[in-house]
């Protein structure tokens, strides 16, 4: 029904070369996940938290908010980090093993690779969502409630160690159709390989543009 046919007929044969092309668009899309437009410039929590903080930190005058500064620049940068070796490593794996090998793939390399990402940036890091394809992926308890209000939005919050979390929406681009697409519009490999290794996998049945989850990051304070 609906477009699923259309987006069928055009993702099937080419899956691998819209990787390409997305890898080629990388610096496009990781600006689009960075999500520094519509998204987050009217966000009214963002303003409040940000203004949280501030307020901690006006005892420190303005050491306080330089140091705010220093933390989101390192939670963007250990984002960009991540969203580049991510996409790398699935585009690698959908030109030698197709969409399904990919999911295999992806099982172990996205959180060893959040890991890696973690330690050389001295960051916490991870990916999230209200639908989840790996249940290990729960958000932090400070991320929860933002999550849970499926409002998109950037926040940043300041936790009580004195660590900047921030909470960064990601969302869907035509080519994670292939794996996160209507269920009944994968291929039937895809099907399978996520029936294997996600028996409970809720991340499937959106389409570009929708809301599909977050990056978070939590940065100690320096
Ligand atoms: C080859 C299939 C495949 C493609 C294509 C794919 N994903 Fe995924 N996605 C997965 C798998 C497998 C996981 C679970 C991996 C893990 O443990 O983090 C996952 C997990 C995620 C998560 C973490 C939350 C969760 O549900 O566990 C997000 C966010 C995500 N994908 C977004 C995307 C976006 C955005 C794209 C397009 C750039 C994309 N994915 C393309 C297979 C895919």
């Amino acid at each position: 029904m609906r477009m699923n046919y259309g987006m069928r007929l055009r993702i099937r044969p080419a899956s691998s070369l819209l990787f390409g092309a997305i890898l080629t668009a990388g610096v496009a899309m990781s600006a689009m996940v960075g999500c520094s437009g519509k998204d987050s410039a009217d966000s009214p929590s963002n303003s409040e938290t940000e203004a949280g903080s501030a307020s901690d930190g006006a005892g420190e005058e303005g050491d306080g908010a330089s140091v705010l500064e220093q933390q989101k620049a390192l939670a963007a940068d250990a984002r960009t980090a991540l969203f580049q070796s991510l996409l790398g490593e699935l585009t690698t794996a959908m030109q030698e093993d197709g969409p399904a090998g990919a999911i295999d793939v992806c099982k172990t390399s996205a959180p060893a690779l959040a890991q890696k990402v973690g330690t050389e940036k001295g960051v916490r890091i991870g990916r999230t969502s209200l639908q989840l394809r790996n249940a290990a992926n729960q958000p932090p308890d400070w991320a929860r409630d933002f999550v849970d209000s499926r409002k998109g939005e950037e926040v940043s919050v300041e936790l009580e160690n004195g660590a900047l979390g921030v909470l960064t929406p990601i969302r869907l681009m035509p080519p994670c159709e292939v794996c996160h697409g209507a269920k009944e519009s994968l291929m039937p490999e895809v099907q399978t390989a996520l029936a294997d290794h996600y028996p409970n996998d809720e991340a499937t049945g959106y389409v570009a543009g929708d809301l599909r989850g977050y990056f978070w990051v939590e940065v100690p304070r320096p």
